[in-house]
């Protein structure tokens, strides 16, 4: 959630009873954000969780709460997007949608000869969404590249 800004506009858009889980490491920038979200009037829709993604998004899943959500947005560390992509898949509903951000890398993603971790993550991230069945998906070439995943299965 870094400063909220992502937060910020999914809690602007949703209805009075909507809710937003937040996940961040970093007490400062959240901090910032909640001043936002308090400016804004929205801060009581947004529950935020200031612990590892993955702790949070496992508790979430093992609290029951698989197949429940309605969105996902993915923007922290570029080596556990697997993970997060997983946990994601689990929590949102059939036809439920997943965002991932900067799936270009500034383009790095399309050069061979780039060949440093953080890049090779999210290259063989965005081979393996390609052939993922389990979502329909559209890589948007806006800003730094960002995936939509539809998660199939309704009925
Ligand atoms: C690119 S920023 C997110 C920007 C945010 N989407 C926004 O709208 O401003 C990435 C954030 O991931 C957080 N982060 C890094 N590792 C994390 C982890 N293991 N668990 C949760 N958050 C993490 C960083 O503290 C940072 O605030």
């Amino acid at each position: 959630m870094f400063t909220g800004y992502s937060t910020l506009t999914v809690a602007l858009a949703l209805p009075a009873d909507g809710k937003v889980i937040a996940c961040d490491i970093d007490e400062e920038y959240t901090a910032i954000a909640r001043s936002f979200w308090q400016q804004a009037g929205v801060a009581d829709k947004i529950e935020l969780h200031l612990a590892p993604a993955l702790e949070t998004l496992d508790k979430l899943i093992n609290q029951g709460q698989a197949n429940t959500f309605d969105f996902a947005f993915i923007d922290a560390d570029k080596s556990n997007y697997n993970n997060y992509y997983e946990r994601a898949l689990e929590l949102v509903r059939p036809g439920g949608l997943i965002a991932i951000d900067n799936v270009l890398w500034g383009g790095k993603v399309a050069d061979r000869n780039i060949q440093d971790n953080r890049t090779k993550n999210i290259r063989e991230f965005n081979q393996k969404l390609h052939q993922d069945t389990r979502v329909t998906i559209s890589l948007v070439p806006i800003g730094d590249g960002l995936t939509l995943a539809l998660k199939t299965g309704i009925a």
